[in-house]
């Protein structure tokens, strides 16, 4: 029979503490909760009584729910009150020595059957549960932020947990509503350890002006569909707590140099910018411990200060004036693009739909009727599903001219290259566009790998050339990457933003460098799935729900591997390795092995999984 928990203890009501607080009592669970201060104490009060507040306005509680909810809590100061409680899980920053000072209090003062949890999310739990004399009772129960709404629970057992202990704490995590994944001790558990070192890169960007926070945080969101962007998820973690657990996977994790915390957090704790707990970090919040963005100094359409050094590496992301015959469709504005692949086929599409004059050209008769069809048939689709009216499909139709010569590009205002991803083919057309297309024209190439100033290079007017990255398929990915060169003009970046927004789109700025925003953020996290699958540390299935569950993501890693497709995953990583040598980015060998025998996801019927048994 598992053991009844009638009452438990919560220690640390921070931003962890107070959100576990909230979901024992919501479930029935009488909780102590305790602090080191009365106003730390009042701190936490307030910050549960803010949540159930907001679930109420929200329809999610009733308001004698959460009287009663309320009503099962006692607040103290001090762990004298946890002697009678069944468990304690602990909430306190997260430092080994305080976690080991207050566990051996803990040890002191709890009656002896209690189990003692700890929520780290990076220390050891067998190094905690040694400050005790009951380390098979001491166990990781690891809440996903924030407590009451993700659904994962982390439990960790040490080599001492006793089996009973673990049986008891999962079931209870199902009483919670929880669903738990149960993994052994190592730095950072499944999630984190995928999360972490994904969240320092997205800082790195940030703070070589690589893109701006807003960028950067909508790529992610927009081209990932995460629930929210890495920097905005930073400062709900909060940047203490983020750095601290940096750290420790950074000397306990393999000591990855992509662990060791970007200079800027700790600047940034330094400077009291903690994150919504103190209403400062990446973003400024309404006060401290809101969720409420407010605008700063840094939001788009504030005043900036100018890069300062005469070049447009840095800082003149899309300012500048725009070419009005781009920023807006109306009138007869002219786009080429060239291409006959599903990117081409998407493109030409969004461009006419949006009111584009059109000219496709591709290398023959025969391909352009191949296009025309696919667009009409995705047109068709549209109609059928209801996203466009039967005359503005073929008004958008009617848009688009089909050409097999180039020459046809003479009059264009901007063109979008969307031809086969290989360096001299892509720079070879660069080099006709030249020749043919009139000046201030833009230039655009879709690539996903190559550097653009290569192709922009092969043209007598780099200033003109811009990476604009659409996602597949174009007509339904909200995102495009604006890459931009260092010889990129600021009025061709700020043009290239304006069309995308003309196109329905968001356009988010980055530097030319591999993987742009979205690839280099996303690869290096599947890649290091795949090593954490290889190390047998967890199985796929509890690794994709761990990131579902815990981080909200819509897909687990190994899913998504599956749909993007292994060899196109494996090449990707293999641009960012070789790239930037960083060892942590060299491709898993599971990956590659699993590449080289075919098994290249749904479109071969086997990756990670298999599916033609489904
Ligand atoms: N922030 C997250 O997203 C997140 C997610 C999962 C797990 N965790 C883990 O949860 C733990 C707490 O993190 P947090 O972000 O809630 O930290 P926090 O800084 O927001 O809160 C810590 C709280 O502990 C209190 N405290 C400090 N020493 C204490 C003591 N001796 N006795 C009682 N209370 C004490 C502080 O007053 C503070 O209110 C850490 O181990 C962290 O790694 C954090």
């Amino acid at each position: 029979m598992a053991r009844e928990f009638t009452s438990v203890g919560v220690v640390g009501l921070g931003t962890m503490g107070a959100g576990i607080v909230e979901v024992f009592a919501r479930n029935g669970i009488d909780v102590v909760a305790v602090e080191i201060s009365a106003a730390a104490l009042e701190r936490g009060k307030v910050t549960l009584t803010g949540s159930t507040d907001r679930a109420v306005a929200r329809g999610k509680l009733a308001e004698a729910d959460r009287d009663a909810l309320l009503a099962r809590v006692d607040f103290q100061v001090g762990l004298d009150a946890l002697h009678s409680v069944d468990l304690v899980i602990e909430a306190v920053p997260e430092h080994l020595d305080l976690k080991q000072r207050l566990f051996a209090n803990l040890d002191r003062v709890c009656k002896p059957e209690a189990i003692l949890a700890t929520n780290t999310s990076s220390l050891s739990v067998t190094e905690i549960s040694v400050a005790t004399g009951r380390p098979s009772q001491v166990i990781g129960i690891h809440f996903f932020n924030p407590a009451p709404v993700m659904k994962l629970v982390e439990v960790v057992r040490t080599v001492v947990t006793s089996a009973d202990v673990v049986a008891d704490v999962e079931a209870l995590c199902a009483r919670l509503g929880k669903v738990d994944v149960t993994i052994s001790d190592r730095a950072g558990f499944i999630a984190n350890a995928l999360l972490f070192g994904y969240l320092n890169h997205a800082v790195g960007m940030f703070e070589s002006r690589y893109a701006t926070r807003e960028d950067i945080d909508a790529a992610m969101k927009l081209g990932c569909g995460l629930p929210m962007g890495p920097l905005a998820l930073m400062d709900l973690i909060g940047l203490d707590t983020a750095a601290e657990i940096l750290d420790t996977m950074y000397r306990h994790g393999g000591r990855d140099r992509r662990h060791a915390p970007v200079p800027l957090i700790r600047q940034m704790v330094t400077a009291g910018l903690l994150g919504r707990k103190s209403g400062r970090g990446f973003y400024t919040y309404e006060r401290p411990g809101s969720p409420k963005v407010v605008p700063d100094e840094l939001t788009p359409g504030e005043t900036r200060p100018a890069a300062g050094d005469g070049t447009r590496a840095v800082g003149r992301v899309g300012v500048g004036s725009v070419r009005s015959e781009l920023a807006s469709p109306a009138g007869a504005t002219r786009v080429g693009v060239v291409g006959s692949g599903p990117m081409a086929t998407g493109i030409i599409e969004v461009f006419a739909t949006a009111g584009y004059e059109v000219i496709s050209v591709t290398r023959g008769a025969e391909k352009s009727a191949k296009v025309c069809e696919a667009v009409k048939t995705s047109l068709d689709k549209g109609v059928v599903r209801g996203r466009i009216g039967e005359a503005d499909r073929d008004a958008a139709l009617g848009r688009v001219t089909w050409s097999a010569t180039l020459d046809h590009l003479a009059e264009v205002d901007l063109v979008v290259e969307a031809v086969v991803e290989e360096r001299s083919v892509k720079k070879a057309l660069f080099a006709s566009l030249d020749e043919i297309c009139k000046p201030g024209v833009v230039l655009a190439t879709t690539t996903s790998s190559l550097p653009v100033i290569d192709l922009a290079m092969a043209t007598q007017r780099p200033a003109d050339v811009v990476g604009l990255h659409f996602f597949n398929p174009a007509p339904v990915m909200p995102l495009v990457e604006i890459v931009r060169t260092i010889r990129t003009s600021g009025e061709t970046s700020a043009t290239a933003r304006a069309v995308c927004a003309t196109l329905g789109k968001t356009g988010v700025i980055c530097g030319d460098r591999a993987g742009f925003v979205v690839n280099a953020l996303l690869l290096p996290y599947l890649n290091d799935a795949v090593r954490m699958l290889e190390a047998s540390y967890a199985t796929a299935d509890d690794i994709d729900h761990a990131m579902k569950l815990g981080c909200g993501y819509p897909m687990g890693p190994f899913e998504l591997l599956d749909v993007v497709g292994l060899d196109v995953a494996l090449a990707i990583q293999r641009e960012l390795y070789l790239e930037l040598r960083e060892p942590g980015f060299a491709p898993a060998p599971l990956l590659e092995h699993l590449v080289t025998a075919g098994y290249l996801g749904r479109k071969t019927g086997r990756g990670f999984r298999d599916h033609t048994r489904r």
